[in-house]
């Protein structure tokens, strides 16, 4: 049986997790830190809950140890396409005005943020939208390459699988169409492997969303989606300000569909296509 975590150690451990990822774990959630993390607690040869947070305080002892909580904590939850809406959104909205604006010299290429990537489903059903967009229109002068698409995650342990671009029956049955999983992946025993092209679309990177942004430029979109739900009201601010400072003018924003954003209107205006609804950074801030 594993260890049990008192009401201190629970306070302990919310604080450590909440300041290395800004992920806020409620009381009455105080099992999830006792189940995701009993296998690392064994691992460590902690004694006790308060015996892993004095290693993870004393970055000496164990280095890999903080990165291990990361990736035991965090929920990777995901499918392929996730919401119908987005891509809807991303096929008859965005992706003419892209194209149009490249053919007409107005930017070279669009930049595309996937900022919680998990393990990759959401920016490789980026590069597939677009891709199948490009090929389904028979058009030649605009490439996937066109578009760049970075995407990023805390967890070291999504993004291995993201990279691999290898994903199991489960993985594989959760979104994606039959013509989709034939056109850009490929079994190879148990598991599916996915076309090289998507591959190359994609730039992983690990980011800490509390991190500072300078570092990656500006985007035309940002996927940010089903990771605020996890955070604390003031980071879900500081986080929406960060992203409006990494927007280009009109960029635009994708939430989850059930991640509400009240406060918009001094920065955004809403768009509502087909029954989802995203963000559009106004032109000009106040
Ligand atoms: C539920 S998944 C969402 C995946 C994808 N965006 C989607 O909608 O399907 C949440 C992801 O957020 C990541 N995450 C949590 N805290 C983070 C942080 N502080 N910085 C970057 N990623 C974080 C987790 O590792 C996890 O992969």
């Amino acid at each position: 049986m594993g260890l049990s975590l008192s009401h201190n150690e629970f306070l302990l451990m919310q604080k450590y997790i909440s300041e290395q990822c800004g992920i806020l774990i409620p009381e009455e959630k105080a099992y999830l830190i006792e189940s995701r993390l009993a296998k690392l607690l064994a691992e460590s040869g902690a004694k006790s809950f308060a015996g892993l947070y004095h290693t993870l305080r004393n970055q000496g002892l164990n280095k890999s140890l903080p990165q291990k909580v990361i990736d035991a904590i965090t929920t990777k939850e995901t499918r392929w396409f996730r919401d119908k809406t987005p891509w809807y959104a991303l096929e008859d909205v965005l992706l003419p005005r892209y194209i149009r604006e490249i053919r007409q010299a107005k930017r070279p290429k669009v930049r595309i943020w996937s900022a919680a990537c998990a393990t990759g489903q959401e920016p490789y059903s980026i590069a597939m939208c677009i891709d199948n967009y490009i090929n389904q229109r028979g058009i030649t002068d605009i490439k996937l390459s066109h578009f760049e698409i970075l995407a990023t995650d805390i967890s070291q342990a999504a993004l291995q699988t993201a990279r691999s671009g290898k994903y199991d029956h489960l993985s594989i049955a959760r979104g994606l169409d039959d013509t989709c999983r034939a056109r850009y992946l490929k079994q190879e025993g148990r598991v599916w492997a996915l076309d090289e092209k998507l591959k190359e679309a994609v730039r992983f990177q690990q980011f800490n969303l509390r991190n500072s942004y300078l570092s990656l430029g500006k985007f035309d979109i940002v996927f940010c989606r089903y990771v605020m739900i996890y955070f604390s009201e003031a980071f879900k601010q500081e986080l929406r300000r960060k992203i409006i400072s990494v927007l280009n003018p009109e960029g635009v924003l994708f939430l989850g569909s059930s991640e509400i954003y009240t406060k918009y209107k001094e920065h955004f205006e809403l768009v509502e296509y087909k029954g989802g609804i995203h963000y559009r950074l106004k032109k000009h801030q106040e």
